[in-house]
């Protein structure tokens, strides 16, 4: 089905690509098995939000408490993480990706740490696609992280508590380079935040599926714009003024 064209296309889209432990399991598969079989849709949504112009992409791939995880299962989850930064990142550098992480990365194994910080390096000039990872990330984390650097900034007298606005805030969050998310997608079948972006979904439309994120296709992704397409974002105000002010700029 077209996109519809009465709502544009979300500025920055939002995956919380969950289901990849049912998937592996229906199959007699090992859940690491579903996680590496998680790759081919991550691929397909970074290319789809490329050729239709959808400027940010942010991928939660890890949250604060997926350490909470058998050790063996997040282990192989960090060496994936490796492996597959190996592995894409001349491409999506190639492709002009602009790629960055998001989360508690102290925590993360040396090796990790050292990939992120030269993917973030090596595509810091690019200008297409933002994408952002997620990865030892949680919502509450976030918003604390923002917390301690203005509060260190007050303390230091270069800033006044009142001098605290929804805007200074935001600008000390991790997603202060990109817009707020537009929509956020969830597969897996489950209808929950799990501590991913709080204070950035504010006004975000949210779509769940059913589908486990293994099976997420280009048609499935496609679903979800239609849905935001066809959303009537009235952020508080009501039907008439948005269809008011959407007149007056048409
Ligand atoms: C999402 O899939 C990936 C991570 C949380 C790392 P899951 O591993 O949560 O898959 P299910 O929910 O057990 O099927
Ligand atoms: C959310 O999935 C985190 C990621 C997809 C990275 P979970 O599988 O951890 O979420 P819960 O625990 O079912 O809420
Ligand atoms: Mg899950």
């Amino acid at each position: 089905m077209p996109v519809a064209a009465s709502n544009p296309l979300p500025r920055h889209v939002a995956i919380t690509m969950d289901g990849n432990g049912r998937w592996a399991k229906t199959r007699g598969l090992t859940r690491i098995a579903g996680h590496k079989a998680g790759l081919a849709p991550v691929r397909m949504c970074i290319s789809e939000c490329g050729s239709r112009g959808i400027g940010a992409l942010t991928l939660f791939a890890f949250s604060s408490e997926n350490w909470g995880r058998p050790a063996e299962e997040v282990g192989s989850l960090m060496s994936l993480f490796v492996e597959s930064l190996e592995r894409e990142l001349a491409e999506l550098h190639a492709k002009n990706v602009r790629m960055r992480f998001i989360g508690e990365r102290r925590n993360l194994p040396v090796r990790l740490q050292a990939r992120i910080a030269a993917a973030e390096e090596r595509t810091a000039d690019n200008s297409g696609l933002q994408l952002q990872v997620a990865v030892s990330y949680g919502g509450r984390w976030d918003i604390i992280q923002a917390a301690q650097s203005l509060a260190r900034e007050c303390s230091s007298g270069a800033l006044r508590p009142e001098e605290i606005t929804e805007e200074r805030f935001a600008g000390a969050l991790a997603l202060a380079h990109v817009p707020d998310a537009d929509l956020v997608i969830r597969t897996g079948g489950e209808q929950r935040i799990s501590n991913f972006l709080l204070w950035n979904l504010a006004y975000a439309e949210l779509y769940f599926t059913a589908k486990l994120w293994p099976d997420f296709a280009m048609a499935d992704f496609e679903d979800a714009l239609t849905f935001f397409a066809n959303r009537e974002r009235r952020f508080g105000q009501t039907s008439a003024q948005r269809s008011a002010a959407s007149g007056h700029a048409s």
